[in-house]
């Protein structure tokens, strides 16, 4: 096969992917798609593309799978524990601008353990303002792609090793003590689980006080990423937070419309 033939067999199984399931493959990074696609063709014993896509046209449960491998979902509690450290004043200056009405975003959260970092998080601001009692008023919307993830973030049942680098005493304040460890009912409460696909989809319900995207965008090609700044900075409250993941910059249009605050943490601002 010529490497035009395999480009055009690989257009054509994408596009066909793209329309089958709405997710929108073109966003992705080629190198990444290929990789994962490779990945479902070497568990299928198949060699090019057209097989592929054949074994596709008969068989709904491999788009099941190759969805799970195109979605990397990798995570845990406190990922990067620096960062969080570093977010720490900025949430309690939005916890008391909005008194406690403090509206997130999760974009992207995996099986959960960003969003209900997040809630721990929110939860630690009030107990260290001593207004616990207005825990109730704030919302995590945890959202993603992929469907095992937001079953799993659903069930909130967390292995061991998703803790491992969360400090412990926020383990033993938030969670059960047996592992699977479960979030207390006051932290699931504020987390709302929505099936949302970056890629096509604008915004869930904006405005967000704190819209966290991170290990995310990665995957997706330039002009993705740029579309999805600028949806991000559209949908943050003026004087909103934008928390990106440890390798991922802003770029393009939108560095005119936010503010870079911590460059080591990816921190940025939507002036108020
Ligand atoms: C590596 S995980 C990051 C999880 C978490 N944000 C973190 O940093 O620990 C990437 C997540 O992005 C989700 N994702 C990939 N493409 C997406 C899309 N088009 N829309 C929404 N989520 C998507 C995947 O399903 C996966 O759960």
């Amino acid at each position: 096969m010529t490497p035009e033939q395999d480009e055009r067999a690989f257009r054509a199984l994408t596009r066909k992917i793209s329309d089958a399931r709405g997710v929108l493959c073109e966003a992705y990074k080629e190198k990444c798609l290929r990789r994962r696609i490779a990945v479902r063709m070497r568990a299928r014993g198949v060699h090019t593309f057209e097989d592929y896509a054949r074994l596709l046209d008969g068989d709904a449960a491999e788009y099941d799978l190759l969805l799970d491998a195109l979605t990397i979902n990798v995570t845990k509690f406190f990922r990067n524990a620096e960062t969080w450290r570093a977010l720490a004043p900025y949430l309690a200056e939005l916890w008391e601008r909005r008194r406690g009405e403090v509206r997130v975003w999760s974009a992207g959260c995996a099986s959960g353990e960003e969003p209900y970092t997040i809630a721990v998080a929110l939860a630690e601001t009030a107990r260290r303002l001593d207004q616990e009692g207005r825990l109730g008023r704030a919302r995590v919307d945890a959202t993603d792609v992929d469907r095992t993830s937001l079953e799993r973030t659903r069930a909130a049942a967390f292995p061991e090793s998703a803790f491992s680098e969360t400090p412990p005493d926020l383990v033993r304040r938030y969670f059960t003590a047996e592992a699977p460890r479960r979030p207390g009912p006051a932290l699931q409460r504020l987390v709302r689980v929505l099936k949302h696909d970056l890629t096509s989809e604008p915004p869930p319900a904006p405005p967000y006080d704190l819209i966290v995207c991170r290990n995310v965008v990665i995957y997706f090609d330039r002009p993705m990423q740029e579309r999805l700044f600028l949806a991000f900075a559209e949908a943050l409250a003026p004087g909103g937070i934008l928390l990106l993941g440890k390798v991922e910059t802003l770029f393009g249009a939108v560095r005119e419309r936010l503010v870079l605050e911590e460059p080591r943490e990816r921190i940025y601002r939507r002036p108020a």
